[in-house]
């Protein structure tokens, strides 16, 4: 049972005062390290992405994490929660308005035009990987620096462009295993979404006593905004609420028809929902998002993007320049691969340790331990501990496969044992001998393992002999429960 609040806030009270007394300085609310230990997580997200960029097509883009501040406000919107209370904005000392980056779709408008890429064959297609900032209050899945991997693709129009896009943002998080919905939606052009929003005016004005006070504030500043407001009596108002849909011309109706089509072709699991408008206000026509299949309000999205034909014009780029994009926040991935105990492979995992014992076999080792950086070896080493066992300790805690030791023995003998940290087994090879020993050594490690299958008198085994694979396929066909064999042992 998770301890009272008002215990908890006192504990959070008493520490931060500790804290203060001694002095210590702690990172910025809202804002947290990622520790060494936790980087496996991370860098299965960070592989996820880039294999989708280079599998698509999409350039890595690294813009600035600072920018001017009116990039934002034209872009994201000034009467945007992002723009109005979040941004991280100070004026430097030459005077200039400067904000961190709340996104990066502005950014990469800001690159495209900067840089002349009307000129380049189009869409011109931009990933980008990094931190984002905004003033928020910090809760679960709400940080004030949080991470985004993301693709633009800017400069066209046609809606096989879109599909592709939510294709690639949905094949990240599955690839990894995490299970979400594609929420999407059209809040059409600007042109059909000026007489929407004088419809959806209508209909809350006559109820604004029922809202609550932030959408008071919405029904003035940013109407469609009214239609994501998580309060319950703001949701329910909403269900007779005139949609966007019905009111989208011929145009963004047929564009949508047909994003719709592709991803039915895709096969992927979308739900239409009519409320989904986001929070900035470049979008146009399509907007998606993907939530978590638990999350059924979509209250932590992990992602999510959509049209934005107007922001390069916006930004005062000269010519139009449709596009389409996403953003999947790294920080609630990561949460969901925690939550769901999604295995990810280890990272920087070492397999073979360098351990010396005295000084010339110091020496040795750590020449050895550069000759083998060269090879394809993942080492570790402690040559700052002259304790062997100390080293060994070490070695086993990294779990190794095998450990090189370099003592006085060998360094006289020109040799080198290797010792198989499961098996326990240590074996002297040549100096000369031990990168072509290690090579072999680790490439058997590595082969899989597959069961030899024992003869059921009963049954007739087949006459080539099963892979793993067969085997699990012929337990699950045999329909009598019977086993085709049992597994006696493993081949090495
Ligand atoms: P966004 O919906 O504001 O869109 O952010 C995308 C994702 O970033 C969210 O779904 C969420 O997972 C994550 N995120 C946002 N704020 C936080 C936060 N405070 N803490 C943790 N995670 C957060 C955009 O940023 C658009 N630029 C997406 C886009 C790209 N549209 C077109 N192209």
């Amino acid at each position: 049972m998770s301890r009272p609040k008002k215990l908890k806030l006192e504990e959070e009270k008493t520490e931060k005062r500790g804290r203060k007394a001694r002095k210590e300085i702690s990172t910025v609310t809202g804002m947290r390290d990622i520790l060494p230990q936790d980087q496996k997580y991370w860098e299965a997200v960070r592989r996820s992405a880039g294999k989708a960029a280079v599998d698509y097509g999409y350039g890595r883009v690294d813009t600035p994490i600072l920018e001017f501040s009116e990039l934002f406000a034209r872009g994201v919107g000034r009467q945007t929660d992002i723009v109005e209370k979040e941004m991280f904005t100070f004026i430097d000392q030459g005077g200039d308005n400067l904000s961190l980056r709340p996104e990066a779709t502005a950014s990469a408008a800001r690159a495209y035009i900067q840089h002349g890429m009307l000129n380049q064959p189009q869409p011109v297609k931009f990933f980008y990987l990094g931190p984002m900032f905004r003033h928020e209050k910090p809760q679960a899945g709400r940080q004030r620096q949080f991470w985004q991997y993301g693709f633009e693709a800017i400069g066209e129009i046609n809606p096989a462009l879109d599909a592709q896009l939510i294709l690639i943002g949905f094949n990240t998080l599955n690839n990894l295993g995490i299970e979400s919905s594609i929420q999407i939606n059209s809040i059409g052009c600007p042109d059909c979404r000026e007489i929407y929003k004088k419809e959806l005016i209508k209909y809350y004005k006559a109820k604004a006593k029922l809202l609550c006070e932030n959408c008071r504030v919405r029904l003035v500043k940013n109407p469609l905004r009214l239609l994501d407001c998580k309060e319950e009596g703001c949701k329910n108002l909403r269900d007779n609420a005139p949609q966007i849909l019905d009111f989208l011309d011929e145009e963004c109706k047929k564009h949508f028809m047909k994003v719709v089509e592709y991803l039915d072709d895709l096969d992927l699991p979308y739900v239409l929902n009519p409320y989904l408008v986001r929070g900035l206000d470049y979008y146009s026509r399509t907007t998606f998002e993907y939530w978590a299949i638990d999350d059924s309000e979509g209250k932590n999205a992990l992602g999510g993007g959509g049209r934005y034909d107007e922001l390069v014009k916006m930004l005062g780029g000269r010519e139009d320049a449709p596009a389409c994009g996403l953003a999947m926040g790294m920080d609630r991935i990561v949460a969901k691969l925690r939550e769901k105990e999604i295995e990810v492979p280890e990272y920087g995992a070492s397999e073979v340790f360098v351990a010396q014992l005295g000084e010339a076999a110091k020496k040795k080792a750590m020449a050895l331990y550069e000759k083998l950086l060269q090879g394809d070896f993942k080492l570790a080493q402690a040559f700052y501990k002259d304790n062997l066992k100390a080293q060994l300790e070490l070695a086993n805690k990294l779990k190794v496969k095998f450990t090189l030791i370099i003592g006085q023995k060998e360094v006289g003998e020109g040799t080198v044992l290797i010792r198989d940290m499961e098996g326990g087994i240590q074996e002297v090879v040549d100096m000369g001998k031990v990168e072509n020993e290690l090579k072999k050594r680790l490439e058997k490690s590595r082969q899989p393992v597959v069961p030899i299958i024992v003869e059921n008198p009963e049954i007739p085994l087949p006459k080539k002999r099963l892979k793993k694979e067969d085997f699990i396929d012929s337990l699950e066909e045999d329909e009598g429960g019977e086993k085709l064999g049992q597994i006696d042992a493993f081949e090495e």
